[in-house]
């Protein structure tokens, strides 16, 4: 090959290196020139330095020359588009340059659920009373969920349209299966487990099909708490009662029984709360039927109880004025955020 033509195509290819370095305009456009021109296996520069070999004998150490000066205008044009490109805070084409002065954004620290919070204060002030925590299976049988309980098959309670049945042929020891409507089934499994003194509360979630509305929700939570020892009186209850609702309300809060029934205890009330002056219905009470306590090999002759069940929706939402819990279950942050 002749010497001219040899440093045209190097001219050339000066040229079309110094425009594409110029015409890229972040780090992608950036490294495909670098690869087509620099590239070690076959960019552009590589395949000149190549061609050397076919130059004229006589004209090679001319040719060479020429090459390395090219090779060097190359590079240059390449550092100056990478510092230019550097200087402009490009990353990507099309993304908007990085200003290194704005302020950090701040992390968003995710945080228990209310009704979770509600749950480690209920146990913590219970705690403080001596009640430890029990747990039971939020599918139960019919044994625990009712018999045991007192509550006869003809017991509006048992309608298979007011629980939550299972649709399976499995059964348990204790007959059918079902979501438990009520915590007070832990009350059946602690008792059968153990012999008196008894001192525990339960925690969890309990299953109607109920229609949701402002105080309604097909699941929700109880606290169950029972105790059973020699000589508890009705007494007992109310003020465990009552020292649980100023712990958990704070001082200015009055406690109120209204006579009522439930086929586990007998006598019966239900248990309300006023706080700041407005009475609210936080659940059921009462002392433990001695059906209740001979279903599970209990004397009734010598210990008696008390059993008290509350709605944790109930209490959490009359503390933080929630009006309406299905408020709890939506997960909007902007709900949650505030607690
Ligand atoms: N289990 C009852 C309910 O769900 C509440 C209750 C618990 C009543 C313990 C008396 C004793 O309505």
């Amino acid at each position: 090959m002749a010497l001219a033509q040899y440093l045209a195509e190097l001219e050339t290819l000066v040229a079309d290196a110094a425009r594409a370095f110029s015409a890229a305009d972040g780090a992608l456009t950036l490294e495909a020139a670098r690869i087509e021109f620099l590239g070690a296996k076959s960019g552009r520069i590589k395949d000149a330095q190549k061609g050397l070999g076919a130059v004229d004998k006589a004209d090679k150490p001319a040719a060479g020359k020429h090459f390395n000066d090219a090779k060097q205008a190359i590079e240059a044009a390449f550092t100056s588009a990478q510092e230019r490109i550097a200087a402009q805070g490009i990353t990507e084409p099309g993304l908007a340059p990085i200003d290194l002065t704005l302020p950090g954004r701040p992390l968003r620290l995710g945080r228990l659920h209310p009704l979770t919070q509600t749950i480690e204060e209920l146990k913590e002030i219970l705690g403080r009373l001596g009640f430890t925590v029990a747990d039971g299976p939020e599918i139960e049988d019919e044994w625990h969920n009712f018999e045991a309980l007192n509550i006869p098959a003809s017991h509006p309670a048992r309608d298979p349209l007011e629980n939550f049945y299972l649709a399976t042929a499995e059964r348990g020891a204790g007959g059918p299966l079902l979501l438990r409507s009520q915590t007070s089934t832990v009350q059946i499994r602690v008792m059968e487990a153990a012999k008196p003194p008894v001192r525990i509360i339960s925690l969890g979630r309990v299953y109607r099909p109920d229609t949701a509305d402002d105080t309604h929700y097909p699941m929700f939570h109880q606290i169950e708490g029972l105790l059973v020892d020699r000589h508890v009186t009705m007494a007992d209850l109310k003020s465990t009662l009552r020292l649980f609702a100023a712990a958990y309300f704070g001082g200015d809060v009055h406690i109120r029984f209204r006579p009522s029934f439930f086929p586990f205890t007998e006598p019966s009330v239900e248990v309300d709360m006023s706080w700041h002056d407005r009475w609210i219905e936080m659940g059921g009470a009462g002392m433990v039927d001695p059906h209740v306590l001979q279903a599970v090999g209990y004397d009734p002759e010598e210990y008696t109880g008390f059993a008290f069940g509350l709605g944790v929706e109930r209490v959490c939402a009359r503390r933080h004025q929630v009006t309406d819990i299905r408020e709890f279950y939506k997960n909007d942050v902007r709900f949650l955020r505030q607690f």
